[in-house]
């Protein structure tokens, strides 16, 4: 139990809740383990639940008229998703899958709706965390909107050292970064591309590349870089 507030703490539609609020929420939690890769569920599903990440990282995603998979967004511990179908009552409208092994904090569609009507203040959260998330996607959209395969791929970049990098001064190192062919899925272009593009931004001193971690060396020479 302890554990579970632990992570409804990070969650943050539930940050101004008292101790005595989150009890009562922990209580109707439920947890699943997933395994790295599995599905979690699919587009069009019926939705029943909200899920919270305690811990680890998933994708979610649509397959676009191609057959080809287009990364909507990547979300880390601390996140939620599935609300949508709970808000709406349509079907999911994208496909969540792991991408490591993961532990989720799962409540059911009628205790969410009730936390909603009785906390104000979660409702309001709610509402800041989902803006964020359009205005997220209408960055997305203007970047996919791009002719050149650079400026896709750098506003890739530039969003997820936004989401998950740790600031440094000036800098921003982004670890725990997804597959290259998860970086092309999430910037409408291919692998090889991202690998090149990658690899001219170190060449410009924009980046530093190393393993899995990528640290952007100005963000504000980067920014002015592509704006
Ligand atoms: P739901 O439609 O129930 O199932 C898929 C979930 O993916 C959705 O709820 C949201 O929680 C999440 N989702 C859909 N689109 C986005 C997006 N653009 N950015 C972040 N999360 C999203």
């Amino acid at each position: 139990m302890t554990d579970v507030i632990v992570q409804l703490r990070r969650i943050p539609i539930f940050a101004d809740l008292s101790q005595f609020d989150l009890d009562k929420i922990a209580s109707l939690v439920t947890i699943q383990h997933c395994k790295k890769d599995s599905l979690i569920f699919l587009e069009e599903d019926m939705g029943r639940v909200l899920f919270m990440i305690g811990k680890g990282k998933v994708k979610v995603s649509q397959v676009n008229d191609d057959g080809k998979e287009v990364i909507l967004s990547i979300l880390l511990q601390g996140n939620f998703f599935g609300e949508m179908a709970l808000l709406d009552g349509s079907a999911r409208s994208a496909t969540v899958t792991s991408l490591t092994d993961s532990e989720l904090l799962i409540l059911r569609r009628g205790d969410f709706l009730n936390l909603l009507e009785e906390y104000p203040k979660v409702t309001i959260n709610l509402l800041k965390e989902l803006t964020k998330r359009i205005r997220q996607s209408d960055s997305q959209i203007k970047s996919l909107s791009l002719k050149n395969a650079t400026g896709k791929v750098a506003h890739v970049i530039l969003r997820l050292a936004e989401d998950t990098g740790i600031i440094k001064g000036n800098s921003i190192e982004v670890s725990g970064l997804p597959m290259q062919q998860d970086i092309a899925n999430m910037a409408g272009t291919s692998r090889e591309t991202v690998s090149r593009v990658l690899s001219k931004l170190s060449e410009s001193k924009l980046i530093i590349k190393k393993g899995g971690k990528i640290t952007i060396l100005d963000i504000n020479r980067y920014r002015n870089f592509f704006a």
